[in-house]
């Protein structure tokens, strides 16, 4: 193996088809002969996954939005430092389902928290490390609403339309502001939003020399 292995994102709201488009990525990515690591945020390790059940948690209690986010990072931290980093050393790649662009478009964009405040742990957890793709499928949450009919929802799930809207907003405002992401257009059928990501990833390997 050479070097140090890559790190793709993939983002987007519920109900956009998160799931198999993240098989998709990865058996593009294995196809070209890449070891891959599969993970996701929050969560990827058993204290992590802990995390994960505490913030996705219905509870009667209003959760404060610092403390929302101090979690989201704590999670982070220990993904980082235990699975990421020492995938990423050893020349695996990793895809991990969501990374901080969900922090900025959720804790920042749906709860309307400050930016600045994001960035500062962001950089205490992170450094400089940042995903060297990131997939975000785009959808209108008023479609998305439709495909998530009759599921049971989670804490984020039961937010309304106007949360998802400001959710939506803040990815497209990243995605204008940062070449590494890529906006998928997640309203086609569910081949033609895999075949859009095939593609985005193979055109990715060839960027950065890893096929011909
Ligand atoms: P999932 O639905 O992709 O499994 O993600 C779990 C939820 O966690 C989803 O509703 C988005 C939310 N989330 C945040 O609010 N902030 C974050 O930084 C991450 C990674 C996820």
């Amino acid at each position: 193996m050479t070097g140090r292995g890559r790190f793709i994102t993939l983002e987007g709201s519920e109900g956009v088809g998160k799931t198999s488009n993240l098989d998709a990525l990865i058996e593009t990515l294995r196809a070209a002969g890449i070891e891959v690591l599969k993970t996701r945020e929050p969560g990827g390790t058993p204290l992590a996954e802990e995390i994960r059940g505490l913030l996705l948690a219905n509870r009667s209690e209003a959760v404060d939005p610092i403390a929302e986010l101090l979690l989201v990072f704590a999670a982070r931290a220990q993904h980082l430092a235990t699975v990421i980093e020492p995938a990423l050393a050893t020349g695996t790649w990793v895809v991990s389902d969501r990374f901080t662009d969900a922090t900025y478009a959720y804790q920042g964009g749906g709860r309307g928290g400050d930016e600045r405040r994001i960035a500062v742990l962001e950089q205490m957890v992170q450094g400089e490390l940042q995903p060297d793709l990131t997939l975000y499928l785009d959808l209108d949450p008023a479609i998305a609403a439709k495909r998530m009919t009759g599921r049971e929802r989670d804490r984020f799930e039961r937010e309304d339309r106007v949360f998802f809207e400001r959710v939506r907003a803040a990815y497209l405002a990243r995605a204008a502001a940062f070449s590494r992401i890529r906006v998928i257009d997640a309203s086609p059928s569910l081949d033609a939003v895999q075949r859009s990501v095939r593609d985005c990833v193979s055109r990715f390997l060839r960027e950065c020399g890893a096929i011909e």
